[in-house]
């Protein structure tokens, strides 16, 4: 493949659909708007040249757009091979952003397309990354060393991206500040609960659209922030719920909520519908496959393609039908039959239906802040892990509640020297829970 190309996209003339979900989607982002409005007039990232891995879709396109309005240079790669949306990548082509990326990459081509993000115009360097994962973190760290000189730092918003953040700070590895957006309040407590759990009824039907949801019952691996999510979704389709935990806080959680706590080995053999959300692998193996009534449904919310063990459904079923592009059928040793979906990978990111705009908003918003904090504040900032105050949940917090209609309160000077706390915030601190 040729380098140095301005964009590579699928099919720019899906540019004019891209930009009308964008400017749907943006109508949804309230953070992001909020935040180009008051920060515009500054240019806070000028002369910031970003390289992007995040997934290409309509929503990340207005992030691109949002930091592209605050003075920064930006290039963007997929940090998902499967998630791409080729009308947001065309429309960002078309307004003169270099995207690399397109629906179904290969291995070799997703890594083709990060490499893309790492040199802008007359030969400049990256010097900041928005990391969605830690490929493309990983990736300077490993093949391109020199590029580490020019960083000022990186902000992350996976679990899977910070574990590989500390992996090469305890490696002696890390070399640039670093800040951890994925256990902030609003991504974990707002993106997951809420966005990740509503995209989750939408990809059980869209894939399985004739099965009925209420009075099945469905098996969730993992009640963390996802999991709660999901649960609380389903339960109020009629859907009975059995959790299956590892963890004795979060299976403390799942049955003060009321919800059934089991093991897998008990609950495969109850389930009509499975979903994994535990970032574990081999959490549905073999053994449970056997057990499941006929025609279940199996899918994964985890990053991690390894949560079921969908190699040993492919070695030791008797038959397999394609039914449709998102599911496959099973046929076992027993005769009955597992549905499973997405093959087994991630399954709202590969069907490219990802997250509500209004859910990203929050990650997204709290990724422009902390690249305008590692720009404008580096100093500030150690090589390692770090993470934001509670002063950035609490402003982007805030401008949501505004778009809602939602009124706050405020201190008065008295409550406020009995609290002891400014009237402007931070209200809670670091250590709270929510
Ligand atoms: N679908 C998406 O769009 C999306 C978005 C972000 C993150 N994720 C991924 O989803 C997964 C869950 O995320 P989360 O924020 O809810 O994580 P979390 O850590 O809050 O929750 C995971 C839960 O799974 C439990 N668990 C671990 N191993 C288990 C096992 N073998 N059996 C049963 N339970 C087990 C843990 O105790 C924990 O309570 C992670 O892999 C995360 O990277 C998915």
């Amino acid at each position: 493949m040729a380098d140095n190309l301005p964009h590579k996209v699928a099919d720019i003339n899906l540019a004019e659909w891209g930009r009308k979900e964008i400017t749907l989607a943006e109508n949804d982002m309230p953070g992001l708007t909020h935040i180009r409005e008051k920060y515009r007039p500054q240019q806070p990232l000028k002369n910031a040249r970003i390289a992007v891995c995040f997934q290409v879709t309509v929503q990340t396109a207005v992030l691109i757009e949002t930091l592209l309005d605050l003075g920064a240079s930006v290039q963007w790669a997929s940090s998902s091979p499967f998630s791409t949306q080729d009308h947001a990548a065309a429309a960002m082509a078309k307004r003169g952003v270099a995207v690399f990326a397109w629906k179904g990459e290969s291995d070799e081509e997703y890594v083709w397309c990060i490499e893309q993000t790492l040199t802008f115009p007359n030969d400049k360097p990256l010097n900041l990354i928005l990391d969605n994962g830690g490929d493309l973190t990983n990736l300077v760290h490993t093949k391109y060393p020199q590029y580490l000189c020019s960083l000022v730092g990186v902000t992350e918003g996976t679990s899977i991206g910070v574990h590989s953040l500390h992996k090469l700070l305890n490696e002696h590895k890390l070399n640039i500040p670093a800040i951890n957006l994925a256990d902030s309040v609003l991504n974990s407590k707002f993106c997951l609960f809420y966005g990740v759990s509503e995209i989750l009824y939408q990809g059980i039907k869209c894939a399985a659209a004739v099965v009925m949801l209420a009075g099945k019952v469905c098996v969730l691996a993992g009640y963390g922030n996802i999991g709660k999510g999901c649960a609380k979704i389903l339960r109020s389709f009629g859907v009975r719920i059995i959790i299956t935990e590892i963890d004795p806080i979060n299976a403390l959680q799942a049955s003060m909520e009321g919800y059934q706590v089991t093991t897998m080995e008990e609950a495969s053999k109850m389930g009509n519908i499975f979903v994994t959300a535990t970032g574990c692998p081999d959490v549905i193996r073999g053994e449970h496959f056997l057990h499941m009534r006929n025609d279940a449904i199996v899918l994964n919310m985890g990053l991690l393609d390894r949560e079921v063990d969908v190699e040993w459904l492919k070695r030791n079923a008797v038959e397999t039908v394609r039914v449709n592009p998102r599911v496959e059928k099973f046929k076992l040793s027993n005769g009955r039959h597992v549905l499973l979906l997405a093959e087994g990978r991630i399954a709202n990111v590969t069907w490219a239906m990802s997250y509500p705009a209004f859910a990203m908003s929050y990650l997204h918003s709290l990724h422009v802040l902390a690249h305008i904090e590692l720009w404008t504040s580096r100093d500030k900032y150690e090589v390692g892990v770090n993470v934001l105050t509670t002063k950035f949940d609490e402003e982007v917090a805030t401008f949501h509640l505004c778009h809602m209609g939602s009124k706050l309160g405020k201190l008065t000077p008295e409550q406020a020297k009995y609290l002891a706390l400014p009237i402007e915030g931070p209200y809670k601190s670091e250590h709270y829970r929510y």
